[in-house]
């Protein structure tokens, strides 16, 4: 490695420093606001998590492009179901999420997918 390398590798860890920061005084003000407007903010916390894991298959804004399911048609009285299939995935095209999202993430995609995007 030489030193330039080095920079940047330290440069990449400052980065995911400050990332871990920023997320952490997120969590610190979503808590302090979230009883007030607790649904709505979770929507669109879960929204984010959304695009980021399941928009590629489900579509952006849960638009679905006909790959997978339409998510806009989920019960929204079944979060048993939801949860169920996040974390062990369906069919042969849906994969599990368990370990790679946490509860409190699923909890906030459930938030969305009700929201009705
Ligand atoms: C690689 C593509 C892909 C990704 C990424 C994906 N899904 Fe899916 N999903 C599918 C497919 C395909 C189905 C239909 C499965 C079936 O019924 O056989 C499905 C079905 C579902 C269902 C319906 C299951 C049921 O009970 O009928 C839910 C809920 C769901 N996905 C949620 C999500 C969420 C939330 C994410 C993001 C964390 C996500 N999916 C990411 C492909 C994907």
């Amino acid at each position: 490695m030489d030193s330039g390398d080095q920079r940047r590798a330290n440069a990449h860890k400052e980065s995911l420093m400050m990332k871990a920061y920023v997320l952490g005084a997120g969590l610190m003000i979503g808590a302090a606001f979230s009883p007030l407007t607790a649904d709505a903010d979770d929507a669109s916390d879960g929204y984010l998590v959304y695009n980021d894991m399941c928009a590629t298959c489900h579509g952006k804004d849960m638009m679905n492009p006909g790959l997978a399911f339409d998510l806009r048609k989920f019960p929204t009285d079944d979060k048993a179901r939801f949860v169920t299939s996040v974390n062990k995935g369906k069919g042969t095209g849906m994969p599990p999420w368990e370990g790679k999202l946490s509860a409190e993430e699923i909890d906030l995609l459930w938030a969305y997918v009700k929201s009705g995007g």
